[in-house]
């Protein structure tokens, strides 16, 4: 198993990529499942191949690439909203109460945050800028929780200031840094202890070992947290609100989950004994998983709200806790299958692979500075020609970017029609999270722009970055 460079926490760990099953037919190829497109994803029946065009919420691909442009990512707000709506639904449950904070590290701007904000989610924010855009798109603060393993005096200013409602601590530097903010404040901030349980989940595989050698959080095996929460009891400043743990990103299925919860309330169990003290939120972090491919099957937020309470209510039953709130983050699994990207072909290159093979080298416009993902965690996505349908026969394909290096991959291996030629243009599902987040300027290239569709209407979400945005910033050319 190939490790993550990253580490491998937070990266999906994939087998070495190699050719998906040739498609059983020309419908096969322009297929557009519902498991990794968007909810208004249509392909039109109009007369002609060419006419047969994908269309998102009824508004044609070919008019969003002309009217602004390509790469591009199209957001569907109407899925969005579906899938923040069912997790909000999934963990409605009086008899245990628990709360959803969309993490907006997979994707913010101020329209989504007001998105979230009206279906009902808070908010996970996990630096200054993100802070910055909810407070300015007007969510509000009371339910806005504050990450980062290093949040500056500057970033916890802001959140006092703004009157941020939780703050998941993640060092003993920042509990005296928070608590000084807090006194300066004067106001009692809300924390959540992040601990590191000792957990690490990926997809289908979770390791339960002392996982402590990393950043993040404060070790339960080691009882620095334990320790964090007696500092912070100390602190008048500071009142303790509960214990957070994320143990890792696109999990597919709860058993890692369950080890994480019987650590924390076996942790709030011992916090009771030592202080006389119930902690009343227990936040599980985010990390449910999306398909990226079809035939990929995650677990439905309902299922996963299920076993995730009746795992905390028997935890809690066995130490005779009072079932503490419960809450959750997701973040790719809302905004993940909710936005696509539009590229335009560019040019299309046959490399012989011998032994009578040949794969095509479709260059699209876009590449690694909008979607690092493959490059970084070996990601695989699923393709299609949206433009128009092709009865040419299918060829294995990989889609590159622009960019001044080989390792400038957007699907590693595809079967795509075989007369791709400039000027088509192809879609990349779910591509929701960590794309545009984590969008770069490499090589100059101005970031896409992010336009949301619904109803037959799109709007602007992120506009596109120009030229004159990348060289203001060059004080050789603006002084
Ligand atoms: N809560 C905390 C404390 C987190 O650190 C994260 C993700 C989330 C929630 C949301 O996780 P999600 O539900 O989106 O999996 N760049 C990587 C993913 C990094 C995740 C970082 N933390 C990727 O592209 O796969």
């Amino acid at each position: 198993m190939r490790a993550h460079p990253a580490g491998p926490r937070h990266g999906e760990i994939l087998a070495p990529s190699g050719a998906p099953p040739l498609p059983a037919d020309t419908d096969a190829l322009h297929s557009l499942s519902p498991v990794v497109w968007p909810l208004t994803t249509a392909r039109s029946d109009g007369a002609g191949l060419t006419a047969r065009s994908v269309s998102i919420a009824g508004v044609d691909v070919r008019d969003l690439a002309a009217e602004f442009g390509t790469p591009l990512f199209v957001l569907d707000e109407a899925d969005f909203r579906m899938r923040a709506a069912a997790f909000r639904e999934a963990y409605d449950d009086p008899q245990a109460p628990a709360d959803v904070f969309y993490a907006g590290k997979a994707f913010l701007s101020a329209t989504v945050a007001r998105w979230v904000a009206e279906e009902g989610l808070g908010l996970d924010v996990c630096s200054g800028g993100e802070l910055l855009t909810a407070v300015r798109a007007g969510f509000p603060a009371d339910r806005i929780a504050l990450h980062g393993n290093n949040k500056s005096t500057d970033e916890l200013d802001l959140a006092l200031s703004s009157g941020v409602g939780r703050y998941v601590v993640d060092s003993f530097e920042e509990i005296v840094r928070l608590a000084d903010a807090a006194t300066r404040h004067g106001v009692v901030a809300d924390v959540l202890v992040r601990v590191t349980v000792g957990v690490e989940a990926h997809t289908h595989e979770f390791i339960a070992t002392a996982h402590e050698d990393q950043k993040f959080g404060l070790s339960l095996a080691g009882g620095a947290a334990e320790e964090a929460v007696r500092r912070i009891v100390k602190l008048p400043s500071l009142r303790l609100l509960g214990l957070h743990s994320h143990i890792g990103s696109q999990i597919f299925d709860t058993a890692g989950f369950e080890v994480s919860a019987h650590r924390l309330v076996g942790l709030a169990a011992s916090i009771r004994d030592e202080h006389g003290l119930e902690v009343a939120e227990l936040d599980l972090g985010g990390g449910m998983g999306i398909a990226y491919l079809d035939g990929e099957d995650p677990m439905t937020p309902g299922d996963m709200a299920d076993l995730l309470r009746s795992i905390v209510v028997r935890e809690c039953a066995v130490y005779g806790l009072t079932l503490p709130r419960l809450a959750v983050e997701p973040g790719r699994a809302i905004v993940g299958p909710s936005m696509v990207t539009l590229y335009e072909v560019g040019t299309v290159k046959e490399v012989d692979l011998g032994s009578g093979h040949a794969r095509h080298y479709v260059s699209v416009d876009g590449g690694m500075s909008d979607n690092i993902r493959t490059a970084l965690y070996d990601a695989d996505y699923t393709v299609r020609l949206v433009s128009r349908v092709s009865e040419a026969a299918p060829v294995l394909s990989r889609v590159v970017g622009k960019h001044c290096e080989s390792g400038d991959v957007v699907v590693r291996d595809c079967w795509l029609p075989g007369d791709l030629e400039a000027g088509d243009l192809l879609a990349v599902a779910a591509t929701g999270a960590y794309c545009r987040a984590m969008a770069s300027n490499y090589n100059h290239v101005p970031r896409p722009a992010v336009v949301s569709v619904k109803d037959g209407v799109a709007q602007v979400v992120l506009r596109r970055e120009t030229p004159d945005d990348l060289l203001a910033l060059d004080a050789g050319l603006t002084s």
